[in-house]
Formats: C-alpha cells, structure tokens, sequence
C-alpha cells in the first residue's frame, strides 16, 4: 500500500486529496497520513496542503522496495522487491525466496552486503549505501545448458542502461559479462543455478554495479571505476535498477521465443571490448592465444588463431584476458 500510495503521488502532476487516495487504495484517512509521516521521514519532500491534498516535491537517492515498486513499469522483472539495508548476500537471499516458493522476477536488493559473492570464489567488497547489489530470480522453462547465455543478456541490458543514461561515458562489455567503462570494471555478474539435468528449478543473476563509491582497496584500484567516479557528479540508483528491469525484460522475451542470442548478436558485439583485440585463453586444456571476433549465436567468444583455424570457446569454461593487461 505504500509503494501505491507513493505511486499515485508521484504520477500526479498536481496535488492529490487524501480523499482520493483513501477511496483508490479502501484505507482509511489515518492510514493514509501514517504512510504520508514514515515517507516524510524516510527523506520525501511531501507537501501537505488543507483542502488541497499531497505533492511530491522531492524524494532521497533511495533504493528501497517501496521506492522501486513505486517507480518500476514491467510486466514481471522486478515488479516484487525484497529489500533489506543488510545481507550477507543478495544471491544468497534470493535462493532462499526461490525455496520458499517466490514467483519469477522477484528482485532482491540491499544497501550493503556483508558477504558479497564474486566470480571463482572471489569476494565482492559491497559498503553501505553508494552502490548496487541485487539479485533477479528467475525461473526459466527452458534447458540448463541455455542458461549461461542470460548472463549475456544481463550483461547486455546493463552495459544498455548506462549507455543510454550516461551517453558521454564509454561503456564495454568484457566477455562475457563485466561491464567496463573505457578499460575499467563497473559491474560484475554472478548467476548461480538450481538444476537438475534437464530441468531448471530456479536461476538467480546476481549484480553489482559501482555507482558512487570513490575509493577501491588497492588490489582492484587499477581495474575498477565508478560511475561517480567517471562522471565526476553523484548518480542515482533507483532509475538504474528499473532501467536493468526493463531492459533485461525486453530482451529475455525475445531469447525465450529462440532460446539463442541471435537476436543480441550485433548489440552485444557493439560493446564488446575484446573485438579485434588479442586474447589469451586461459583454457585449463592448455592456454592459447588469438584475436577475439565477436560472439556467435550460443554466447561463445569467437577467437581466430595466428594458423589460420577458429575455437568457440564458452563461458563457463575457460577466462579470457588481454594480452597486455586486463582487457
Ligand atoms: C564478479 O566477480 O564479477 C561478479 C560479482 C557479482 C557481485 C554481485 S553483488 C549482488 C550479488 N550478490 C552477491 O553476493 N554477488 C552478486
């Protein structure tokens, strides 16, 4: 009722009457003006005027679920949110809703994590209130070996939404799925799947997108970046989160009509730092080098090697690296 009456508030151009909310939600005028005090509370800028009713006039960099659920326009990807300030990890949650029965598209989200996860056992450092840390649920109808490609997909509706939110910023994908401005690490992607060998229980996308964080522990402090950092100005989180929602709803519908990525081929490659550049393969068969050509219609990275032959070589195999450094 409150991510509603919040809604309604802010959808209105003019001032809306307690009346009117009272009668759209059947709450009663006390319940609306209790709702009205904890968002005033919580850093919204509601004026309240006699006769008149409620304007939004202002509202705080909040990424809580009455906020999200206020502003989200999907039909399902992040349309429930389970918020909480603190958790030791997103991913972790979200497989804890998908046992207890939680529906496709639930979007886990928190201030900071205590235990973030990283890729390869890694740790993901997740201080308080600067960046993103959520994690979508889905439940996919379809084989486990096409799971590794919504990763892609992921990776596509991020380095999608900053793009077209932040246009001056240069934003990559490394494949397959960290999302680069200009040569440095912004967002990092975890799926973790419940499966069995033909059938998919649950998946979850974990991501983590620095946004106003400004200092990096050492280990990391050549390799990653920030939005703020990028951009030199504060960056709101809300609308990145809803802007991931939409464009990851967009583009899993038309994956799920042909369960391959054809259709994100060209857009994918577009962002793709590795095209044309030299790569080295850490394949645990044996390492090899070559020069990167884009991605074909499973998710694999095409490499040409220097005796003329080409390898697909998938995700869940192998790490790919520059040959001079990161990317
Ligand atoms: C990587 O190593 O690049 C993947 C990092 C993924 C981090 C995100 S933050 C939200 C979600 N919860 C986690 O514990 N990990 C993922």
């Amino acid at each position: 009722m409150k991510a509603d009456i919040l809604r309604a508030i802010r959808s209105s151009t003019d001032y809306i009457s307690g009346q009117e909310l009272c009668e759209r939600f059947g709450v009663s005028r006390t319940a609306v003006w209790k709702v009205i005090k904890q968002l005033q509370a919580e850093g919204y800028d509601i004026e309240a005027v006699t006769n008149k009713g409620y304007k939004l006039l202002s509202y705080p960099d909040n990424i809580s679920g009455c906020e999200l659920m206020s502003r989200v326009n999907t039909k399902w990807a992040g349309r429930k949110v389970y918020f909480h300030k603190e958790m030791e990890s997103t991913n972790e949650y979200a497989k804890y809703l998908a046992e207890e029965g939680m529906d496709h598209g639930s979007l886990v989200v928190a201030e900071m994590q205590t235990g973030g996860k990283g890729r390869r056992g890694r740790t993901w450092i997740s201080p308080a209130g600067q960046n993103i840390y959520m994690t979508l649920l889905l439940r996919p109808l379809f084989s486990p070996d096409q799971a590794s490609m919504l990763t892609l997909l992921m990776a596509v509706s991020v380095a999608e939404v900053l793009h077209h939110l932040h246009s001056d910023l240069e934003v990559k994908i490394k494949w397959p799925n960290d999302v680069l401005i200009g040569d440095r690490k912004v967002c990092g992607i975890l799926t973790e799947m419940d499966a069995e060998p033909d059938y998919i229980h649950h998946v979850v996308i974990g991501v983590g997108i620095n946004v106003n964080q400004t200092e990096f522990p050492e280990e990391i402090s050549s390799t990653a970046t920030s939005l703020r950092l990028e951009k030199g100005e504060h960056v709101d989180r809300a609308q990145i989160i809803l802007g991931v929602m939409d464009f990851f709803e967009y583009y899993y519908e038309i994956f799920a009509e042909h369960l391959d990525v054809s259709d994100f081929v060209e857009v994918y490659d577009s962002y793709l730092v590795n095209r044309g550049r030299e790569v080295r393969v850490l394949d645990p068969k044996g390492e090899f080098e070559g020069v990167a050509e884009g991605i074909n219609d499973k998710g694999e990275l095409i490499v040409n090697l220097p005796d003329g032959s080409v390898r697909t070589i998938s995700s869940g195999e192998v790490s790919v690296r520059g040959i001079y450094g990161y990317v």
